[in-house]
């Protein structure tokens, strides 16, 4: 099956050729990192197309402009229905990667950022599968501390946050991992470049909480309400590095990552280097909620058509 080519983005309100959304070199964020950013996924099961937890991506989406005052003009609503109508306008009939972002225009070289300053809005999609191997990845324990609340709050999903993300991988790729795992300011777990972690130790589930620098994941919500429907609570905790070594099961959550096992840490494997019992099964769950197949968690789904 080929690909759908998405021939259209929206742009400040109008769907528009990538083409003709254009902005200046001067541009604020460009400079500055002044960006703020989204990645949602909608998901295609042969009759429809289901959006995943859209309402709480746009409260996320606007939340991460507060911080840094970046005003977002339009609405959730308007948010929410422009990405609908680009999923339609673009004719998506299969399983995508949505990325929304809002970002300051033109604003010289001011560092006094305020609501007024102009910004601009953007949604832009692409056709998107596995991000990585299901059956499970390796992972290496970063020498760069992950962004603390106290600088550049990790909370905020801004673009120059992820120059941090970027420092991470690139050192994990070098030393042959295939994703870094960060350490907070106290020497603690925090998340990975891009996705949040949770480690699975006698049947219980613990996950850094944010105050260790961990994004408010929208999939780590996602698993803690599925792991205790399934009967296993969750714990926010601060986690040591040590424990990863010790724990039964590891896993990944993120939009792009959805639950990915961890089967390795530092060349040491995870219990016996297999993907855990309990990881699986919430990953099967993940993947019938996410596909419409699962209807007690329906309401996570916004249908396109
Ligand atoms: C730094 C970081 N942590 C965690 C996550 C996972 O968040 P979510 O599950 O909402 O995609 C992401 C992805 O958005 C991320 O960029």
């Amino acid at each position: 099956m080929k690909s759908f080519v998405p021939k259209f983005v929206w742009f400040d309100g109008k769907f528009v050729i990538d083409e003709d959304a254009k902005v200046s070199v001067m541009t604020h964020a460009i400079h500055y990192g002044t960006s703020v950013f989204e990645g949602l996924r909608g998901y295609w099961n042969s009759k429809n197309l289901y959006i995943f937890r859209l309402d709480d991506h746009i409260k996320r989406f606007r939340n991460s402009g507060k911080v840094y005052s970046v005003s977002l003009r339009f609405t959730d609503k308007e948010m929410a229905n422009a990405i609908i109508q680009l999923c339609k306008k673009n004719n998506v009939k299969e399983s995508c990667y949505i990325r929304p972002f809002y970002f300051v225009g033109r604003y010289g070289i001011n560092l006094h950022v305020t609501e007024n300053a102009p910004t601009h809005a953007a949604i832009v999609m692409f056709p998107f599968g596995d991000l990585f191997n299901k059956n499970g990845i390796t992972a290496g324990i970063s020498s760069w501390r992950r962004i603390h609340d106290v600088s550049t709050p990790p909370l905020a999903k801004m673009g120059g946050n992820y120059l941090n993300s970027i420092l991470a991988t690139q050192e994990s790729k070098r030393n042959g991992y295939d994703e870094a795992i960060l350490l907070d300011q106290l020497g603690n777990i925090s998340e990975a470049p891009g996705e949040n972690i949770f480690i699975i130790r006698n049947g219980k589930l613990s996950t850094p909480p944010s105050s260790s620098s961990a994004l408010e994941g929208i999939t780590k919500d996602s698993v803690v309400k599925i792991a205790k429907d399934l009967g296993y609570d969750t714990i926010e905790r601060e986690i040591p590095r040590t424990e990863i070594y010790f724990a039964d099961e590891v896993f990944l959550t993120g939009t792009a990552a959805e639950i990915t096992p961890i089967i390795s840490v530092d060349g040491k494997k995870v219990e016996d280097g297999k993907v855990g019992k309990i990881t699986r099964k919430i990953q099967g769950i993940y993947s019938d909620v996410t596909m419409g197949r699962n209807k007690k968690y329906s309401n996570w789904l916004t249908p396109v058509y």
